[in-house]
């Protein structure tokens, strides 16, 4: 790698943060060896603060019915093709329940925009495993809402909240969405999250349609201002009935790389080695958690209903029991020399 990079990739360490057109540049500069620094660099941070501890969280696809129509998505409501559905809140508790029982101390309820689940109804599924399971965490997944909305949920008990930003910049978010949804809002949802006391995760995706180091170096901006608790980013995979069909999917190597970035810049955040990950390599995941991820999200759902979460094509995970999607990820882990716990997994305080 030339000096310019490596006394970025210095900086970067050091100070933890870069300017803009120097994020630019180490993204567009990158060579195998600049990420093999990087990655390096990135695991050291996280063994100081992590050790060799990967985080679980089990993942409750909770619906696929969806108001929204962002065009890189599968259960988009243009999809006619996607055959729909929705778990009662009995179901959603019991998946929570065997998950509890396979050690899980911390769910995630996924869904997209679906006004079956009111603040009502969400609540009572919140308060119900909060109840029952006392020591867990749970974190919502259920896109943009009201600041009262998430201010009901977070008084009904929930702890924490996943909603990516998907891009920093506003012109290339209004290329992924449709006009009627707006950066504003995304991000008014996101200091909402944070003010009301949520623990709040963002994220992007690597790849997206019409993304270039530019847009990239704007995501590590934002991430290093905001200051996430967990940051999920993965490649963008098309999806056979979306407008992005014939799109490029995003590289695991890019992916790795922002990885390796971010842990860089806030060594203390929670990183998912994503499911999107898992799915464009067969060692995707492993690969994230040794650029600096720490954390996995096995899947929970029902299987029964597993292949309709589709959000892009080949998703993997879509046939396995959640006890075999577990066990999977621990074989997966071991392999690398990582330990799985299965705690509520909350950040940690980088005291050095
Ligand atoms: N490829 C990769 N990730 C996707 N997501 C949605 N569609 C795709 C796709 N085609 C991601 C978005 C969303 C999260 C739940 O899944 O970033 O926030
Ligand atoms: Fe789900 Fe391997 S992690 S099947």
């Amino acid at each position: 790698m030339n000096e310019t990079l490596r006394g970025l990739i210095e900086t970067l360490a050091e100070r933890r943060r870069l300017l803009l057109e120097e994020y630019e540049r180490l993204i567009r500069e990158r060579t195998p060896d600049a990420a093999e620094l990087l990655a390096s660099l990135a695991v050291k941070e996280r063994k100081r603060i992590y050790g060799d501890a990967v985080y679980t969280r089990g993942l409750l696809e909770i619906s696929n019915i969806c108001k929204n129509d962002c065009l890189y998505c599968g259960i988009r409501k243009s999809n006619t093709h996607c055959e729909r559905y929705r778990l009662t809140p009995e179901q959603i508790v019991s998946c929570a329940a065997e998950g509890y029982a396979l050690g899980f101390r911390t769910f995630v309820l996924q869904g997209g925009e679906d006004a079956y689940f009111t603040d009502g109804v969400l609540c009572g599924v919140v308060t119900e495993i909060k109840s029952r399971f006392p020591d867990c965490a749970v974190t919502l997944s259920m896109g943009e809402r009201s600041r009262e909305s998430y201010q009901r949920l977070f008084d009904a008990g929930a702890d924490r909240y996943l909603l990516r930003h998907e891009t920093a910049d506003m012109a290339h978010y209004q290329k992924l969405h449709p006009p009627e949804m707006s950066f504003e809002n995304r991000m008014r949802c996101l200091y909402d999250l944070r003010e009301i006391g949520y623990q709040v995760g963002c994220g992007f995706m690597v790849g997206s349609p019409y993304q270039t180091e530019k847009e990239l170096a704007q995501d590590l901006k934002f991430i290093e201002t905001f200051r996430p608790d967990m940051c999920g980013i993965g490649p963008f995979i098309p999806h056979k009935n979306t407008p992005f069909r014939d799109f490029p999917a995003g590289t695991l190597e890019l992916t790795c790389y922002l990885l390796s970035i971010i842990r860089l810049i806030y060594p203390s955040v929670l990183l998912p080695a994503t499911t999107a990950l898992g799915t464009i390599h067969p060692l995707g995941r492993e690969r994230g958690i040794q650029a600096g991820a720490n954390v996995v999200m096995p899947n929970l759902s029902p299987v029964s209903v597993r292949k309709q979460y589709e959000l892009y094509d080949g998703k993997i995970c879509t046939g396995e029991e959640s006890a075999q999607c577990r066990g999977c990820l621990q074989r997966r882990m071991d392999a690398v020399g990582y330990r799985i716990v299965t705690d509520r997994g909350d950040i940690r305080k980088d005291t050095g």
